[in-house]
C-alpha cells in the first residue's frame, strides 16, 4: 500500500465515524508553552476546556487532522529504525463526543482491519494509575472485550513477538500525557505498540492541571490522539526502518546518487534525510535561523545537516537537490515557497561553510583525553557556531566523550554574563538599586497574575520606589478581598517556585508574534529586550530585573483605588521577613509556615501575618 493510499484510508476511515477533517496547523506556533507545534492537540486546546465550540467551528465535535509535528527530544535517536525529528502525525480528537470505549474501538479497527496487522504484533499499555489518580480500568477493560489479555502486577512477561496480546501497566511518564507546558488540559494515555514500536497514543483529556499543579477534572472530557504517520507507513509496507518506506526513498536515493564517500555511513544519511525534511517545513512556516527559540532549533538542524552534506556528498549545490525531492514528494499536500527555501538555505550554508572548516581544523588539532569538555564544546558552539550536535557526532566518530551538562553549565554562564550586560548597559528605569530592581520584577508577576484573576488586563503605568511599587491597569470596578488575595497568592507561589528570570534580544514583531506583552504599542526600537518568568509572563522591557523570583521575598498589596476612569491602580511591597524583629515563637511559626509551602499549600501574606500574629 503506498503513503498515499494510507493517508486516504485514515482521512476515510474517521470520515466513515462523522469525523471532520480539519487544516493542519503551522510548526510555528503562538502557543507559549512550546517552540514548535509538537503534537496535533495543541490548535485544539481552546475546544477542550470549552472556551471554543467545536459543533459551531466544524459542524462536529469530531475531528481529525494530519499535523506536521516538530520535535526535538528525540534528535539523538534519529538514525535508528524509527525516531525522527520532524513527522507527520495523524490524530483523531473528540471535544465532548465519544470517549474511552468509542476511541479504543475505533483505534484498533483501524489498526486491525483497514491496515491489516497482525494481532500477535500488538501490544498496548495503559495507565497503572499514580498521584491519586486510579489506575485506567475502564480502558483495561475495553481491550480485554477485544481480547487483548492483562497481567496483573509485576514479574510477568510481556513484548512482542510471542504469540501473546498484552496489555501492559504504563507509568505517569509514559502513560499519562501533557499539559504541554505548566498548565493544561492532560490525561491517562493508552497506547498502541506494534513490534515494540510505540505507534499510537491515545490520550483522554479528563483534567485540567492549573497554576499550583493541581488537577481539577474537566467538565468536558476529551479525545486527542496521535499515530505517527511515518511509524505506520514502516509497518504497512513491511520495512525494517521508516527511511526504506516510499516516504523516505526518494531522498534516500538521491543522497546514495550524490554520495562520494565509500565510508559505509548509514546514520549520517539518515540524519540528512530527516534534518532536511524538517528545515523544509520549518522555513516554509517561516521560521528563520537565528540564536534563539524555535530559530536556533532550525539552525542546528540545519548546519548538522550541512556538515554531514560536506562530509559524503558530491556537489555543492547538494542542499538545493535534496529541498527539490522534499518539495516535489510533499507539494501535493502542502505549498511550499521553493524560491524561499533555498534562499534562507543557501544564506545559512555560506555564513556556516568557513567557520565550519575552520571549527573542524581545531577540532582535529586538538587532543582530548577521552573526554571532550564543556568548556571545549562551548568554545566550539562560541568560536566556529557548532550546535552540540555537530560536536556530539565528531567525538562518537573519534569515540570520544561529550561532558554535554557541562556544555550547559557554560552556555548559562554566558547568558547570565550578557544578561547582567544588558542590564548594565539597556536600562529604562532610573533608579537602579536592588530593591527597586526587586519590585520591578514583582510587577511583571503581578500583571501575569492579574491577567489570570481578571483577564484581559494591559497595563497603563508604573512607578516605581525603592519602597513600593505602584501598577495601574485598565479594569473597571474596585477589586473584590478575594480577587486581591488570589493575585496576592499567585505571585507569591511564583516566588516561591524559584522561576529563572530571562532575557533574549529579539525584533519587536517576532516579540510580538512569540506573545511578549509590551507597554507602548508601536513605539519600540526594532530589536527590543523581552523578559520571560518561567513561562509565566512574558514582556518586552529594558530590565534590569532580579535572576530568580526567589530573591524577591514576600509581595504584599498595601493598597488599591480607582487611578481614573476605567484604570485601577495597586500599590505593592516586598516584605523581606528576614528584616522583621521575630520572637522565638515567631521563627518557629515562620519555619513552620514555610515547610507547608514548599510541601505545597499555599498561604497570602495577609494569612501568614495573622498567622504569626505580626
Ligand atoms: N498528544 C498526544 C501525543 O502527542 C497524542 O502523543
Amino acid at each position: 500500500m503506498k503513503s498515499d493510499e494510507i493517508r486516504s484510508k485514515f482521512i476515510k476511515f474517521f470520515e466513515g465515524y462523522n469525523h471532520k477533517l480539519v487544516k493542519s496547523a503551522s510548526l510555528k506556533t503562538d502557543d507559549p508553552s512550546v517552540l514548535l507545534t509538537v503534537a496535533g492537540m495543541q490548535q485544539f486546546k481552546d475546544y477542550y476546556v470549552g472556551l471554543k465550540n467545536a459543533e459551531k467551528d466544524f459542524k462536529s465535535k469530531d475531528v481529525i487532522t494530519i499535523q506536521p509535528c516538530f520535535r526535538t527530544s528525540d534528535i539523538d535517536e534519529v538514525g535508528d529504525e524509527y525516531h525522527l525529528t520532524f513527522f507527520e502525525m495523524l490524530g483523531n480528537f473528540s471535544f465532548g463526543g465519544y470517549f474511552k470505549d468509542n476511541a479504543i474501538r475505533m483505534a484498533y479497527e483501524l489498526v486491525r482491519n483497514e491496515f491489516g496487522i497482525d494481532k500477535d504484533r500488538i501490544f498496548v499499555s495503559i495507565f497503572e494509575g499514580a498521584n491519586g489518580i486510579l489506575r485506567d480500568e475502564e480502558s483495561e477493560e475495553v481491550w480485554k472485550k477485544l481480547g487483548l489479555k492483562s497481567i496483573k502486577g509485576g514479574g510477568g512477561f510481556w513484548g512482542p513477538g510471542f504469540g501473546m496480546n498484552l496489555i501492559k501497566p504504563g507509568s505517569l511518564k509514559d502513560n499519562f500525557w501533557g499539559p504541554t507546558g505548566d498548565t493544561g488540559v492532560c490525561g491517562p494515555s493508552t497506547e498502541i505498540y506494534v513490534d515494540g514500536m510505540e505507534l499510537w497514543n491515545i490520550v483522554f483529556n479528563e483534567y485540567h492541571k492549573d497554576v499550583n499543579g493541581k488537577l481539577h477534572l474537566l467538565s468536558q472530557k476529551g479525545v486527542d490522539t496521535g499515530m505517527g504517520f511515518e511509524r505506520l507507513v514502516r509497518i504497512v509496507q513491511g520495512k525494517k526502518t521508516v527511511f526504506e518506506t516510499d516516504l523516505f526513498k526518494p531522498l534516500m536515493d538521491k543522497i546514495r546518487e550524490l554520495k562520494v564517500s565509500d565510508s559505509e555511513n548509514i546514520k549520517a544519511e539518515r540524519v540528512i534525510a530527516d534534518h532536511v525534511r524538517g528545515v523544509v517545513f520549518l522555513i516554509k512556516d517561516g521560521v528563520r535561523p537565528s540564536n534563539i527559540a524555535e530559530g536556533y532549533i532550525l539552525r542546528r538542524v540545519l548546519r548538522r545537516a550541512i556538515r554531514y552534506c560536506r562530509l559524503l556528498l558530491l556537489k555543492d549545490n547538494f542542499l538545493e537537490e535534496l529541498i527539490n525531492v522534499v518539495i516535489n514528494q510533499y507539494s501535493k499536500y502542502y505549498s511550499f515557497n521553493k524560491k524561499e527555501i533555498l534562499n534562507v538555505v543557501n544564506e545559512e550554508y555560506e555564513k556556516f561553510k568557513l567557520s565550519l572548516d575552520k571549527g573542524l581544523k581545531e577540532f582535529n588539532k586538538r587532543i582530548f583525553t577521552g573526554k571532550i569538555s564543556g568548556e571545549e564544546a562551548f568554545l566550539l558552539y562560541q568560536s566556529y557556531g557548532f550546535p552540540i550536535e555537530i560536536t556530539k557526532d565528531l567525538a562518537r566518530e573519534k569515540e570520544l566523550e561529550v561532558d554535554e551538562d557541562g556544555f550547559y553549565k557554560e552556555f548559562e554562564k554566558h547568558q547570565e554574563m550578557s544578561r547582567k550586560g544588558a542590564g548594565m548597559f539597556k536600562s529604562g528605569l532610573k533608579n537602579h538599586d536592588e530593591k527597586t530592581v526587586r519590585l520591578h520584577t514583582a510587577s511583571h508577576l503581578l500583571l501575569a497574575a492579574l491577567n489570570i484573576v481578571l483577564g484581559g488586563v494591559e497595563q497603563k503605568g508604573s512607578n516605581i520606589t525603592p519602597e513600593r511599587l505602584r501598577f495601574d491597569f485598565n479594569f473597571d470596578r474596585r477589586l473584590t478581598k478575594e480577587e486581591l488575595e488570589e493575585v496576592e497568592r499567585i505571585v507569591n507561589k511564583k516566588i516561591n517556585e524559584g522561576l529563572e528570570v530571562k532575557v533574549e534580544e529579539m525584533r519587536y514583531k517576532e516579540a510580538v508574534k512569540r506573545g511578549f506583552k509590551g507597554v507602548f504599542e508601536g513605539k519600540y526600537p526594532e530589536t527590543v529586550s523581552c523578559y520571560s518568568i518561567g513561562g509565566f509572563s512574558k514582556e518586552i522591557c529594558s530590565g534590569p530585573h532580579v535572576s530568580n523570583t526567589k530573591e524577591l521575598g514576600h509581595f504584599k498589596i498595601i493598597k488599591e483605588e480607582s487611578s481614573s476612569g476605567g484604570v485601577r491602580r495597586i500599590k505593592a511591597v516586598l516584605v523581606d521577613l528576614d528584616d522583621l524583629k521575630l520572637s522565638k515563637k515567631t521563627l518557629r511559626n515562620i519555619e513552620k509556615a514555610k515547610a507547608e509551602i514548599e510541601a505545597g499549600k499555599f498561604h497570602t501574606l495577609s494569612q501568614l501575618e495573622k498567622e504569626l500574629g505580626l
